[in-house]
């Protein structure tokens, strides 16, 4: 029953086991849509050749992109690699550059990898009960190091910051992470030009 004449206020549900949440629809990216951004071109196309896997989705709770307003929900990163480099985000900017954001690991191993436009980088590790702040300036791509388990993180950012994937398509993160004797491993990415 409503608590209010006004229902500005908002109440989802969402799984801490799975992420879902059974009151909006996850927005989803497959393999595909992932072209150009893992450094191993010809497993890319060998995995698209058999299947089209799911790389992760996330389920944002859809409030208006309105200044003052949080905007949150989670995100779900499958288990997979391409060649050994492993499923991750597209990653992004934010077009308010001066964006901070919140992501608190629920499920899953795996790491933040981050980076802004003055060239410095950093990466943290994500475990349950983490939460890493993601500083105002920095792109961030959620990557997902475990074997077979999903990463599962529920974030928060202010609603109107929008989201500026360009840069990021183009040239990539200046790191890459990659499974090295069974390991993450953050390599140079060769492909980051200045
Ligand atoms: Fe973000």
């Amino acid at each position: 029953m409503p608590a209010s004449n006004e229902m500005l206020s908002k109440l989802v549900r969402f799984s801490l086991v799975d992420g879902m949440s059974p009151d909006v629809s996850p927005i989803q990216r497959r393999l595909s849509n992932m072209r150009g951004m893992y450094a191993d071109e010809a497993a890319y196309a060998s995995i698209l050749r058999e299947s089209d896997p799911l790389v992760y989705e996330f389920h944002d709770m859809g409030l208006p992109e309105k200044e003052g307003a949080i905007a949150f929900g989670t995100s779900i990163i499958y288990a997979g690699k391409v060649g050994d480099e492993y499923f991750m985000t597209k990653g992004h900017f934010h077009n308010i550059l001066a964006t901070a954001e919140v992501y608190f690991c629920l499920r899953g191993h795996g790491y933040m990898l981050m980076e802004n436009p003055e060239r410095n980088w950093e990466a943290r590790e994500l475990t349950p009960g983490c939460a890493v702040y993601v500083p105002e300036r920095y792109a961030h791509r959620s990557i997902n190091v475990g074997s077979d388990a999903p990463l599962i993180t529920f974030f928060a950012f202010r609603a109107d910051a929008g989201h500026n994937y360009g840069a990021i398509e183009t040239k990539g993160f200046r790191k890459r992470i990659v499974e090295r004797s069974g390991k993450p491993e953050i390599i140079d990415n060769p492909g980051w030009n200045v």
